[in-house]
């Protein structure tokens, strides 16, 4: 009988309650600590529907001690996946010292709890946005880090936080995952992305054009430097970046390793709208403005790293992104 249970900060959240599902028959127990900021209880009961009796709820931020110790006191916690966090790029230039609190400061936190409690597999949710503007394509793991807005340069502190711990170093099998761009949703339709308020990602906005909540999408710019002139991203359905995360917990050598989670296909924003319509047979009215500073034209991933040592590789298409993400918000 399975004895160990594993800990997701903000488990609730997209990506989080996906890799529930996936982790369903790994562990006795998966314990989600997450505040609500950026989910809804309604997530909950529809992961508790796909997961079962397995699934534990704790309606905290990341930052209540005693809420964490209890945690630990109470579960038998071999294995954390660190995914709590604020991720609106826009937002944390307006709010950076928010930013700074909520991603870097409530994380340094937690790893004194992990420390403490003497946790040595660890997961943390980095993002491609620390690679900066690209000097080079694909980009791999060894491409230089520089952020250009505060949530990119908040990853990259926390990273600086793992890399430069001794216990991380020496004691611990940590993995820090790069995502490209997850979208898409469980095949089931109970659970997707499904953040509080204006969207910032593109998925999300164009499942509400899709549903006429907004009426139409505003494209950041036409003059990229690509087939079309609309900008490049890698996009990775969310249950190939879930499989990727179970083969990183797998992997349990001792020392930080990075890996880039991305397909290493880069599609643009066109593209995505027009396999879309096709997909779902459903009009996503656009129009386009000017292009966002610190924009890039084309952003994909080298992912030969996951591939070789976690024997990861992401391989659903940009249509099957596109049903499921509609599928989704269709059962809502
Ligand atoms: N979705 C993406 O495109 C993407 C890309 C790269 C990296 N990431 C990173 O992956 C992680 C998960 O992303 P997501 O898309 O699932 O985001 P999400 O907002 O859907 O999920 C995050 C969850 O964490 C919770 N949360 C936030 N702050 C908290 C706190 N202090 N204490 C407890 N819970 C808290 C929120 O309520 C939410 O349920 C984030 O760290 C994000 O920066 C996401």
């Amino acid at each position: 009988m399975r004895t160990e249970s594993i800990l997701l900060t903000g488990g609730l959240g997209f990506i989080g309650s996906h890799t529930a599902v996936a982790l369903k028959n790994h562990f006795k127990q998966i314990v989600i600590i997450d505040d609500l900021s950026n989910s809804v209880m309604n997530n909950y009961y529809r992961l508790k529907s796909l997961v079962g009796d397995c699934l534990i709820l704790y309606k905290a931020d990341i930052a209540s001690q005693n809420v964490i110790d209890k945690i630990f006191l109470s579960h038998n916690i071999k294995a954390v996946i660190h995914y709590a966090g604020l991720k609106a790029v826009g937002e944390s230039i307006i709010f950076p010292a928010k930013y700074y609190y909520k991603n870097v400061y409530s994380t340094k936190l937690l790893f004194e709890v992990l420390k403490k409690n003497k946790i040595t597999n660890l997961i943390f949710s980095s993002s491609a946005t620390v690679y900066g503007k690209p000097l080079y394509l694909a980009i791999d793991e060894s491409h230089p880090v520089k952020a250009i807005n505060p949530y990119g340069q908040n990853k990259i502190d926390i990273e600086q936080m793992i890399f430069n711990d001794p216990y991380f170093q020496e004691q611990c099998s940590v993995k820090i995952l790069r995502y490209f761009n997850p979208i898409g949703a469980h095949p089931s339709g109970l659970i997707g992305d499904d953040p509080k308020g204006i969207p910032n990602n593109i998925m999300p906005i164009i499942l509400k054009v899709a549903t006429q909540e907004h009426q139409e999408l505003k494209i950041f710019g036409n003059d990229y430097q690509t087939h079309d002139g609309t900008g490049i991203r890698d996009y990775i359905h969310i249950m190939d970046l879930v499989e990727g995360h179970v083969k990183a917990l797998d992997y349990n050598k001792k020392g930080i390793i990075v890996f880039n989670l991305g397909t290493g296909k880069g599609f643009s924003v066109l593209d995505l709208i027009n396999t879309f319509q096709e997909v779902n047979k459903v009009k996503i009215p656009y129009s386009f403005v000017e292009r966002r500073s610190g924009d890039v034209d084309m952003v994909f991933a080298n992912p030969d790293r996951a591939k070789t040592t976690l024997g990861f590789e992401a391989l659903r298409s940009l249509q099957s992104m596109c049903f499921d993400a509609w599928n989704f918000v269709k059962k809502k």
